[in-house]
């Protein structure tokens, strides 16, 4: 959504918590006592944040989640009872330009941990590096305890960690069944244009089906299922790559705005979605830049400023903090997009899609020749 930068406060619905407006998912609450922290110039008090409901919980795996979160310490870096990803020391350069430095952050197992920052905080670099898109200058982490740093993102995807991407990659010229079967990596038979499958693999392609089937009913995508991806809206795509990232079984998901340009009704079952991936298991963490969403699906909440972790906690502590709040102020601004660069970030997506998954097949054909 594009937002209105002119006056003082930055404006949307993103920032809500910012402002004290009535908050659109949860019921209204009364307002908070103004901030006792430093003052933000001549319109300062309309930054007192909202006050926050409690989290409900929603599953087993939540109730554990948040009870483990109970005794985290609200702080950067903070170590948690049983962390699924662990980083340290991660650092990312362009040029002369920090994009990332994360001293050390723990995910916790089966919670729904939020990335928020402003624009160019790193929060995509990031999720580029942890799962292989992208090499860091230094740093190292580990996933269900083994160090993963350093694998491409087909080896990462095979040990259980994906991700979907800020600007949704589909390729438009194969149908939405052919793009979820693309997700099906570190499974034989991945390669669909391997002219002639053995019956092994032709016998996994049946599994890898039926799983695609299942997951696009579940995504309520399964009457689209033949039609070019490139049909799809841009929530369907969203829709899409989400339901892709499940089809590899993943134990932790990791979303990059997940819900940026979709329509309000979508965004509503997309939120069911990201909420039922943690009460089926999984951990997930999520980009996202609407306060209202984060505060009412996150456990925890990572805040990035400038490439490092400057604050995290619960919801409530993060956003009442004035850290948090001066890092935002001003700092976010999604400009809209033309049609042509749509299409053109569109194409791009496209095209990285596609050397991906053939450097994906090439890797694989050159593990499968070593270890058959
Ligand atoms: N390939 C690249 N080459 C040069 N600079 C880059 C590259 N990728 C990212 N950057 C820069 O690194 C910084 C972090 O960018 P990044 O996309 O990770 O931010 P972000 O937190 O995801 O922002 P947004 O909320 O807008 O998506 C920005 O200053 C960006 O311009
Ligand atoms: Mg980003």
């Amino acid at each position: 959504m594009p937002d209105d930068m002119s006056g003082d406060a930055p404006s949307g619905p993103e920032w809500d918590f910012l402002r004290g407006d009535p908050d659109p998912i949860a019921a209204p609450l009364p307002a908070a006592p103004p901030s006792a922290g430093p003052s933000f110039g001549p319109s300062a008090e309309v930054f007192t944040p909202e006050p926050i409901e409690p989290p409900q919980i929603k599953s087993d795996h939540h109730a554990v989640a948040l009870d483990a979160l109970s005794g985290a310490a609200p702080e950067p870096g903070s170590p948690k009872p049983d962390p699924i990803l662990m980083a340290d020391a991660v650092v990312r350069r362009f040029g002369g330009l920090t994009a990332v430095d994360v001293t050390h952050l723990e995910v916790q197992r089966h919670s729904i941990t939020a990335l928020i920052g402003p624009n160019g905080a790193g929060k995509t670099t990031f999720f580029n590096l942890l799962t292989g898109f992208d090499k860091p200058d230094a740093g190292a982490w580990t996933f269900e305890g083994r160090v993963i740093s350093g694998l491409p993102p087909h080896r990462v995807s095979r040990r259980g960690m994906v991700r979907t991407f800020q600007l949704t990659k589909a390729l438009s010229k194969l149908s939405v069944l052919d793009n979820m079967r693309l997700g099906a990596t570190g499974q034989r038979g991945e390669a669909l244009w391997a002219a002639v499958l053995p019956p092994l693999w032709k016998r996994q392609e049946a599994a890898i089906t039926a799983r695609a089937m299942e997951l696009l009913e579940r995504f309520k995508l399964d009457d689209k299922a033949g039609e070019f991806a490139g049909t799809l809206s841009g929530g369907q795509r969203k829709l899409l790559e989400m339901a892709r990232a499940l089809m590899s079984s993943p134990q932790l998901v990791m979303l990059d705005e997940p819900m940026a340009g979709v329509n309000p009704a979508l965004t509503q079952s997309l939120l069911g979605h990201v909420q039922s991936l943690r009460d089926d298991g999984m951990t997930v963490v999520f980009v996202e830049h609407d306060m209202d969403v984060v505060r009412h699906i996150a456990d925890w909440v990572v805040v990035m400023a400038q490439g490092s972790v400057i604050a995290e906690g619960p919801p409530a502590a993060v956003m009442a903090d004035d850290r948090v709040i001066d890092a935002y102020l001003g700092a976010h601004h999604d400009a809209p997009l033309s049609i042509e660069e749509e299409e053109e970030r569109l194409a791009k997506a496209e095209n990285e899609l596609q050397a991906e998954i053939e450097q994906a097949s090439a890797d694989q054909s050159v593990e499968g020749g070593a270890t058959p």
